[in-house]
């Protein structure tokens, strides 16, 4: 039987540091860092001394009340109560405040040539259903409420060669702006597929149009953006996650254009590469040879081109050699 001693690590037991003391908002940065200075792990050390160094910063740059400190402890412990399995309030934390989209942009850097990524979401799950070439991702009673949209196109590499037996995983809002594992009595996956490119990299689904919807808002974020004069709304997107061999995964979402919220996504995630228009299909023929049973039908036709891995660790190279020659602020 292991006593709680015996799960201290060797130091603490053999040699007792002597930190200074006598601590003020002056010297506590430096002796917080000599306190972790011991870490093992040399990226945990040099990421949690860089934290706490911004941390302190940024209390001593507003000069922080203990009320005010006090209120962002509040804050952030009803973010952390209010998450479960079906909602993450952390991830929607750092989408609003833009820490989502700095990260993806920093690690996710695309040649012009290529299609760019934008943000996951926190609405990803992975039991789409698979579809076949022309299927539906949308079950009959949310196909006979929304826009019919079909969706085709190809995946290619950057030399325009076409990517055969690529995992697409598609997901969008059903008609009334929200995703099926918004819903507590979900059943089954619903507005959501997988399917697979065929040998010239073509694909093609049945799906609606998606709408734009608010982002949960009943909770602390919800609340904080409410006080910051911000809305809550994300304009409509379909989004895809690309898989195939020998590429990096591509996660993306294409924007229709013309949606009031373009230009003031409350995560931007909007790129003006991934905004895409749509044809209207009126032809009843057409929209029957679709799969589809009334009209009319938007066309939203898009060719993914996805990186290689090797392509994708050159971008993030220029990106890290560009940070390491701008100073730090
Ligand atoms: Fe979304």
């Amino acid at each position: 039987m292991h006593s709680i001693v015996d799960n201290i690590s060797p130091p603490f037991q053999s040699e007792i540091p002597r930190f200074p003391i006598d601590i003020d908002y002056k010297t506590i940065t430096e002796v917080v860092n000599q306190y972790n200075s011991g870490a093992g792990d040399e990226r945990l050390k040099f990421v949690i001394s860089r934290l706490v160094q911004h941390l302190h910063d940024f209390a001593r740059e507003v000069s922080l009340t203990s009320e005010e400190w006090m209120e962002g402890i509040r804050f952030l412990t009803w973010v952390g109560q209010i998450s479960s399995d079906i909602r993450q309030e952390f991830i929607l934390l750092s989408d609003v405040m833009g820490l989502s989209t700095l990260v993806d942009s920093m690690n996710n850097v695309k040649p012009d040539n290529a299609t760019q990524a934008t943000v996951l979401g926190p609405f990803f799950t992975d039991d789409a259903r698979q579809v076949e070439v022309g299927d539906s991702i949308v079950s009959d009673r949310n196909m006979q409420v929304g826009d019919p949209m079909f969706v085709t196109g190809r995946i290619l590499d950057t030399d325009g060669r076409p990517i055969p037996k690529a995992r697409i995983e598609t997901w969008e809002t059903d008609p009334t702006g929200h995703y099926d594992n918004q819903y507590p009595d979900r059943k089954e996956p619903d507005c959501r597929g997988r399917l697979f490119s065929a040998a010239d990299g073509s694909y093609s689904y049945r799906a609606i149009r998606p709408v734009a919807y608010p982002i949960p808002s009943d909770g602390p974020v919800g609340m904080l953006l409410k006080k910051l004069g911000r809305h809550v709304y994300r304009p409509a997107h379909l989004h895809m996650m690309i898989e195939a061999e020998g590429y990096e995964t591509l996660v993306t979402a294409l924007y229709p254009e013309g949606d009031e919220y373009l230009y003031s996504d409350a995560v931007f995630g909007v790129k003006s590469k991934l905004v895409c228009s749509l044809k209207t299909i009126t032809d009843e023929e057409r929209v029957r040879d679709l799969g589809f049973k009334k009209g009319p039908v938007q066309l939203l036709e898009w060719d993914f081109v996805l990186v290689t891995k090797e392509q994708a660790k050159r971008e993030r190279e220029k990106v890290v050699q560009y940070l390491s020659s701008k100073p730090s602020s």
